[in-house]
């Protein structure tokens, strides 16, 4: 076992066995970058494929391409069958009651633009309240914004703590007889707090109010059960599961979709059409209107069976693991302060240093090749009320593993060096 230099006590994490092979699934991390091996932690932002995602993806164009829902040649009966297939190991990834309760969307964010416009609005008038929380990423922010805009709710947003965590004491308060839908995120995408989520869920249920959980930085790091959660609304992004970009997934529970009117119009979501009036199908084709992403949805499919086949539970305790090893690691640069104050987190680190700008700090470790983020990371109000515009984000995966830490660590003193 190695030790680190100066910390004798401290131990990186033992990789099992799954995850050591897992490693080597995804060809894109035997790459370099700079003439140096690629040290991939902007896995928040978006993860690499494994190689079943990227034949999934080929296999389809190159054996069943064809529309689905519409042809009653095989080329697209196939089509239609993985497609449907994919939705339907969605929905037991997430334990969700049914298949129909999983819509296909383009991302998380249309997911949610999708139940503010064809949930929420429907309910709420002037004066209604819509709750979120201060560190929500923009995609849980900005389409609540528009929802008042349109219809005179106010949106209320709960504080948080100096070091990071949501002020739940405030929650409470803020859940009033006006709040018409509780909105807020599972895992934070920049500093990686873990929301006590069904806590908020239960409090909100009590009150009778519908609830979505942004569940983007969250169901690829933990394991996530829609039923057991008991939330009204789920949201997940392919592109950060392994799967392919522009595609996302909406749960809802099936009470709550079949009372729902259409998010857009087209083919494929309608029963008849007629000029005198339209009809529209049964969820989840109601909300999928159009010729879908096909191969975007067949490719998650493959990427949560990928997930399955390494195993949630594994995933998540080395991720924690890896992540404190980090954190630990982390102490070693002077001038360098993470950022939120709290023992459990998943998926990121962000952190500042005294001597250097975040896109500085992301440009030498570029150099150096390690990618991470530097920014606002879609949160710009958790990073003024966290005292800065920005930070320096590392976001981990399964894939990830100490050498990885290591290299980051090595390259963050280069940052010292050069910036004194
Ligand atoms: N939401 C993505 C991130 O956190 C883009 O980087």
């Amino acid at each position: 076992m190695k030790m680190i230099e100066g910390n004798e006590k401290l131990q990186p994490p033992t990789i099992p066995e799954v995850l050591r092979k897992a490693r080597e699934d995804f060809p894109i991390l035997k790459r370099e970058v700079h003439g140096k091996p690629l040290v991939y932690l902007d896995n928040a932002a978006s993860t690499q494929k494994p190689q079943s995602v990227i034949d999934t993806i080929t296999r389809y164009y190159g054996h069943e391409n064809a529309n689905i829902h519409r042809g009653v040649h095989l080329l697209s009966t196939e089509a239609t069958a993985a497609y449907e297939n994919a939705r339907a190991k969605i929905a037991r990834y997430i334990n969700a009651a049914d298949s129909s309760e999983i819509v296909f969307t383009r991302q998380a964010t249309e997911a949610i633009n999708l139940v503010a416009h064809s949930f929420v609005e429907p309910i709420v008038e002037a004066g209604d309240e819509i709750v979120i929380t201060h560190m929500e990423h923009h995609a849980n922010i900005v389409p609540w914004q528009l929802l008042c805009e349109r219809t005179g709710a106010i949106l209320k947003v709960v504080p948080i703590l100096d070091n990071g965590l949501l002020d739940t004491e405030a929650f409470h308060k803020t859940l009033g007889p006006k709040t018409k839908f509780l909105s807020f995120v599972y895992v934070s995408n920049s500093i990686g707090t873990i929301n006590p989520v069904k806590t908020l869920l239960d409090a909100a249920k009590e009150r009778g109010i519908p609830t979505l959980v942004d569940g983007a930085q969250a169901v690829q790091h933990k394991t996530v059960d829609a039923q057991s959660l008991d939330c009204d609304f789920l949201v997940m992004s392919g592109h950060k599961m392994f799967g392919p970009t522009g595609i996302g997934a909406l749960y809802g529970k099936r009470s709550r979709l079949d009372g729902m009117r259409p998010y857009q119009g087209g083919g494929d979501m309608i029963a008849h059409v007629s000029f005198e009036g339209t009809t529209y199908k049964e969820p989840p084709s109601r909300f999928e209107a159009g010729t879908p992403h096909i191969e975007g949805a067949i490719g998650l499919g493959a990427a949560v069976d990928y997930i399955e086949s390494v195993g949630r539970d594994v995933i998540e305790s080395y991720e924690t693991e890896l992540i404190a090893y980090a954190i630990e690691r982390l102490k070693e640069i002077p001038n360098l302060r993470v950022v939120g104050d709290f023992e459990e987190r998943a998926g990121a680190i962000s952190f500042v240093m005294e001597n250097a700008h975040p896109h500085d700090i992301g440009t030498i470790l570029d150099t150096e090749g390690v990618a991470i983020r530097s920014g606002h990371h879609c949160c710009e109000p958790l990073m003024r009320r966290l005292g800065t515009v920005a930070t320096a984000r590392a976001s981990f995966s399964l894939y990830n593993n100490h050498d990885d830490v290591d290299a980051f660590i090595e390259a963050l003193k280069k940052v010292n060096t050069l910036f004194g």
